[in-house]
């Protein structure tokens, strides 16, 4: 009988631990069996001196273990009572009425949500959205758009050229050999041209590569919007409402709008388009004196280079040139968004920080 008696003690106070629900009821516990003077472990471990000495070797050892055993669990179970507030503990030791923790779903990242703003606009002006591969040939990226080689327009364009035998299995149709990452959406108005017969009107965003030191507005990779309308009787007064109409709706405001003479090999005339700096207000200076360091302290930003599409493009083709008339723009989108949501550097879209792409 007395050999059990340890067993029996371990098999009524862990019952009681477990029952537990608050800190009161604890505490009974620990002092039924481990209290001072009438604590049931307590006694026995006292009577053990009485004990004949073959019993007391049995039943010391065991009575001490559970003894520190108790008092670990005595502890541990105090402490998740206390990591629970007052009131708030159930029987099992979790907190069953703590609000759940906020799990953040994802979030859709700002030149996502530009891109889609602006496939919707043009979409409701009767364009078609196309897509074209971001490796390319020389020969669309180039050469097809009226930059052959040893053109000085292909500097403006620093290129990340692939080596061939890593793009060999990319099994990409290709009119020249060398491939390359496309330094703009250009290209796609060759590739749809081929395919396609006028009158139309598409817009082509995409990822584009420049191998160009970064700053507050330039990045390696970024995204561009490319539009491409073309009929019989389009002129830059048909691009300069549609621009005009894309800018009201996309900024829901009136902000000034440049245009000025520029140069690409594809379009001729050339323009550049830009928009009053939204961090300067246009004023090229910050409310504290410093220079504004988006637009370079110019007040406008560049967004968009535009034209009338070249007539040797049209010929690159297939297109007769007397025939057919259109314009070509291509903006970046990664300004586009700066402007949107007020964002001074465009480093940030790629920093992969969370904290910046949550607030979208
Ligand atoms: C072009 O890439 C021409 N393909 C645009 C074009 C299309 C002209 C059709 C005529 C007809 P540009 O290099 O200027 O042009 O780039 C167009 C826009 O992309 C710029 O206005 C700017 O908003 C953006 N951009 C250019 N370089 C960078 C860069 N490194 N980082 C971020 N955005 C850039």
């Amino acid at each position: 009988m007395r050999n059990n008696i340890v067993e029996d003690i371990k098999a009524r106070v862990f019952k009681l631990i477990k029952e537990a629900k608050d800190v009161k009821s604890l505490e009974e516990a620990r002092v039924k069996f481990l209290g001072r003077k009438e604590g049931e472990l307590t006694k026995l471990l006292r009577s053990l001196k009485d004990l004949p000495l073959a019993e007391k070797r049995k039943i010391g050892p065991a009575a001490n273990a559970l003894r520190k055993e108790l008092e670990a669990l005595l502890v541990q179970k105090l402490e998740s009572f206390k990591a629970l507030p007052a009131g708030r503990q159930s029987k099992i030791g979790i907190d069953v009425t703590m609000p759940g923790k906020k799990v953040f779903r994802g979030g859709v990242h700002p030149i996502t949500l530009v891109e889609k703003e602006i496939r919707e606009i043009f979409k409701a002006m009767n364009f078609s959205v196309m897509e074209g591969p971001e490796v390319e040939s020389e020969y669309y990226n180039f050469d097809a758009l009226n930059i052959p080689q040893d053109h000085p327009a292909r500097d403006m364009w620093d290129t990340f050229w692939l080596r061939q035998n890593e793009v060999k299995s990319q099994k990409l149709k290709v009119k020249s050999e060398k491939l390359l990452l496309r330094t703009h959406t250009s290209p796609v108005q060759i590739r749809y041209m081929e395919i396609h017969k006028p009158p139309f009107q598409i817009i082509v965003p995409g990822r584009v590569f420049r191998y160009e030191a970064t700053d507050a507005s330039h990045e390696i990779n970024f995204y561009q919007v490319e539009g491409l309308m073309v009929g019989k009787d389009i002129s830059l007064a048909n691009f300069k409402f549609v621009i005009e109409e894309f800018f009201k709706r996309l900024f829901k405001k009136n902000l000034k709008i440049r245009l000025r003479p520029s140069y690409f090999p594809f379009v001729e005339p050339g323009l550049e388009v830009d928009v009053q700096c939204v961090r300067c207000g246009g004023r090229a200076r910050l409310p504290d004196g410093q220079g504004c360091n988006i637009c370079k302290e110019s007040g406008w930003l560049e967004v968009m280079g535009a034209g009338m599409v070249h007539p040797r493009v049209f010929e690159a083709a297939h297109y007769n040139p007397r025939e057919w008339q259109g314009f070509a723009f291509g903006l970046g989108l990664e300004r586009i968004a700066m402007i949107q949501y007020n964002i001074p550097d465009i480093r940030l879209f790629y920093s992969g920080d969370l904290r910046f792409v949550k607030q979208f």
